[in-house]
């Protein structure tokens, strides 16, 4: 992309939209780490530096315990019984592999360890463990304790293996494993230096015996792969047409003179049943292919912003095994442009794109053209099944000309475009990336709506709702620092039974409940307008689903936030009270109003003068409409009058609080001690407190908001001893809140 149209895209994205969108773009909460704590919904399972790079996580929901790979060890945590000590094995590197590591220029704390990285379960009792065994991977079963007999996880060291293709060196390099039917199928690198990446089978139970592999230093099949995800989806009801998805990111090799690096994402498949060619592709997969995923928004004049650096992946498993749907995680960055796009996949899109043409390279500049010469056949990519053809009943049947066709053609010339043609969530210029991806779909009388969990990469959560409904708008919900110094996450999981998150980053590991619905607010309003799925209002507080009985609860239909019919029975908080406030004239005041949510707009409405209506007040000369209030500088006579603070959300305003402002003659301000010249002019004037930036403004009100306090504490009690006005005296008899 050009830097102008990346400047210009930059610009639509911050500003065409107005106040609105921003505001649905910032959460409804912000939760500090400090909150967290506070609000009881989060605990430490392994606390910060207790167990570091605790990276691999593996959860069983039905017997509710959680494994962790970490550095030398692996440690068995049972979530049912948090008093219950952690069953740890101690799984150090040899001692020799140890010193070569050392040798080899690696750091000693931080690479020549065992670092668990794979965990995956096998059989009901063997889960296979694999660790960079000071950059020797090697792996093994841990066999998993009867249930309820106390302490008996254990490592079979007679099942000791090598890890070479099946778990990275490095104990940084992302990678991706899927252990299946006793296969495991890995994507990662299979060297020391970490250069030569490619996707393996390979058999884990009893003997090694067989593997497979994309072929070597074949930049057209892998380029400088990092593989994100991988997963098994069955394409018909046919079992031998059952296929292995892997999604990675690799550097794109564009042909032409011109050539440039570009990164693409991609999904690649290949058949379960591929045991490779007879006579060419031996040990080589024969049913490889690949095609790129795209995740893109419109940009100025027809062009596109392309997000291409996959991050994650999430399957979201549908009623349909065979239709789940594809989350994906990318981010885009430039020198002007940042920002992470989350688009969705349907299977049939995946599909149409490996039953499309093939991509070929031609002429000789070596350009990507569509390939339109005859196909053999079976079509290459097609699983061999007696069920089709008695004559194939394995790979090794695939004739010569289907080998060399599959030997040159890996990638599919049309690219998989996401539903709607657009990413179901954007973050632009945050000053975050978003690394991890989790989606919780809840379901209820045939529609769905889904949760979004977002990990960056400094240390926040983020929860964002997608209602079901097409064109409908993410909402954003919490944002949540769950470390106490930005760090990124490194994996999360989610247990929709115990209705937590497990969180794990090089701080620790933490357990997260899905909702903090009381840090709301405590109205009715607060409530229902954050439209949290997991929240409802229950008459009295705003509290979690769960806890609540279903008749008995307010705005469950977050669809429509309908919130004043939900809501009307429950007024209260909706009568702003009328507060008296007295102003000096000359002088300057401060009205303070704040919404609870910054998603919340305010709007200000005066009333000044006898018999007028209310009317909107907008930033002026000398009235500025603030964050935290309204700003009257150089009070006058025609300022006196009822302000009221409104709450604008949706289609929706209340009445925050109401001021009835009156105003003091100059004459009459004699207070006991006057400051001196230069504080009061410094005081009266923001512009002296330094450049019109929200810093020093803010600063100014926040001490403007103090001399208000004092200042008024002071009026009160000098007027409570003077003849009071009419008005003045229903006004004086409510309780002093400033
Ligand atoms: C925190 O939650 C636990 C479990 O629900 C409860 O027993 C405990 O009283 C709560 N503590 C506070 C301070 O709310
Ligand atoms: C699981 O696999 C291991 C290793 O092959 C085997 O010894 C064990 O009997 C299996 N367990 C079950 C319950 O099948
Ligand atoms: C304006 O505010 C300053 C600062 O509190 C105070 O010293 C001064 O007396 C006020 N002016 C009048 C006219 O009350």
């Amino acid at each position: 992309m050009a830097p102008l149209a990346a400047a210009l895209l930059w610009v639509l994205l911050l500003w065409p939209h107005g106040a609105g969108t921003w505001r649905e773009h910032t959460p409804r909460l912000r939760v500090t780490y400090g909150e967290l704590l506070k609000s009881n919904s989060s605990r430490w399972l392994l606390a910060p530096g207790d167990m570091p790079g605790s990276q691999a996580l593996l959860l069983d929901e039905d017997r509710t315990w959680l494994m962790v790979g970490a550095k030398n060890h692996i440690v068995l945590l049972h979530l049912e019984q948090p008093g219950r000590e952690p069953e740890k094995i101690s799984w150090p590197a040899p001692r020799a592999q140890v010193e070569h590591c050392q040798l080899a220029g690696k750091d000693v704390e931080t690479e020549c360890a065992n670092f668990i990285r794979l965990l995956q379960p096998y059989n009901s009792s063997h889960v296979l463990a694999c660790g960079t065994g000071a950059y020797q991977p090697i792996c093994a079963f841990v066999q998993l304790g009867a249930r309820g007999q106390g302490p008996g996880m254990r490592l079979l060291s007679h099942s000791l293996q090598s890890g070479r293709g099946r778990c990275p060196y490095s104990p940084r390099q992302p990678f991706a494993a899927l252990l299946v039917d006793g296969q495991l199928y890995s994507g990662t690198s299979s060297d020391f230096m970490g250069s030569s990446a490619a996707f393996f089978r390979t058999e884990v139970g009893g003997a090694e015996r067989g593997y497979i592999r994309t072929e070597q230093h074949q930049d057209h099949w892998l380029h400088e792969p990092t593989f994100i995800g991988a997963f098994a989806i069955p394409d018909t009801h046919n079992p031998h047409d059952d296929k292995v998805y892997i999604f990675f990111r690799e550097t794109a090799l564009d042909g032409g003179q011109w050539e440039r690096r570009h990164i693409h994402a991609r999904v690649a498949r290949v058949c379960k049943n591929d045991v490779g060619g007879k006579r060419g592709l031996i040990n080589r997969w024969s049913t490889f292919l690949k095609a790129r995923l795209l995740c893109s928004i419109p940009g100025p004049q027809g062009t596109q912003t392309h997000f291409d650096q996959l991050e994650d992946v999430f399957l979201l498993h549908t009623r349909d095994p065979q239709n789940p749907l594809v989350f994906g995680l990318f981010t885009a960055s430039s020198a002007v442009f940042s920002g992470s796009a989350v688009c969705v996949y349907s299977m049939a899109a995946v599909r149409a794109a490996f039953s499309g043409p093939f991509a070929h390279k031609e002429g000789f500049d070596h350009r990507w053209v569509q390939y339109k010469a005859r196909v053999p056949y079976p079509r290459p990519g097609t699983c061999p099944s007696e069920t089709y053809d008695p004559l194939l009943r394995s790979t090794k049947d695939f004739p010569d000309e289907v080998i060399s066709f599959v030997r040159a053609h890996q990638l599919m010339w049309e690219p998989i475009h996401p539903l709607g043609r657009r990413p179901v969530l954007l973050r632009a210029n945050v000053p975050y990336r978003l690394r991890q991806l989790l989606v919780h779909r809840l379901e209820a009388e045939g529609r769905h709506y889904d949760v979004l969990f977002l990990g960056t990469d400094d240390g926040k959560v983020l929860k964002v709702g997608l209602p079901g409904e097409a064109g409908a708008e993410a909402v954003s919900l919490e944002e949540i620092s769950v470390t106490e110094v930005p760090s990124p996450i490194l994996d999360m999981k989610l247990s929709p039974k115990r209705q937590e998150l497990l969180v794990s980053s090089t701080q620790g590991l933490l357990q997260l409940s899905l909702s903090r619905c009381e840090l709301y607010g405590q109205t009715c309003m607060d409530c229902c307008l954050a439209r949290d799925p997991y929240c409802t209002w229950d008459g009295s507080a705003c509290t979690s689903l769960l806890l609540t009985e279903k008749r008995r609860a307010w705005c469950q239909d977050v669809l429509k936030a309908d919130v004043l019919s939900q809501c009307q029975d429950t007024a209260e908080g909706m009568a702003a009270v009328e507060q008296p406030v007295f102003g000096v004239e000359k002088n300057s005041t401060f009205l303070e109003c704040q919404a609870r949510s910054p998603q919340t707009a305010v709007r200000w409405l005066a009333r000044r003068g006898e018999g007028l209506g209310l009317s909107e007040v907008r930033s002026g000369r000398r009235v500025v409409v603030l964050e935290q209030g309204l700003l009257i500088r150089q009070l006058g006579w025609e300022d006196a009058g009822t302000y009221e603070c409104q709450a604008v959300e949706r289609s929706f305003s209340w009445p925050l609080i109401r001021y009835s402002l009156r105003i003091i003659r100059h004459e009459a301000t004699e207070l006991p001690h006057r400051r001196g010249k230069g504080a009061e002019s410094s005081w009266t004037d923001p512009r002296v407190l330094g450049a019109p930036g929200s810093g020093s403004l803010d600063a100014y009100c926040t001490a403007l908001r103090l001399r208000e306090r004092q200042r008024q504490k002071a009026w009160q009690q000098k007027w409570q001893h003077r003849a009071p006005e009419s008005k003045s005296s229903r006004v004086r008899r409510q309780p002093w809140r400033l």
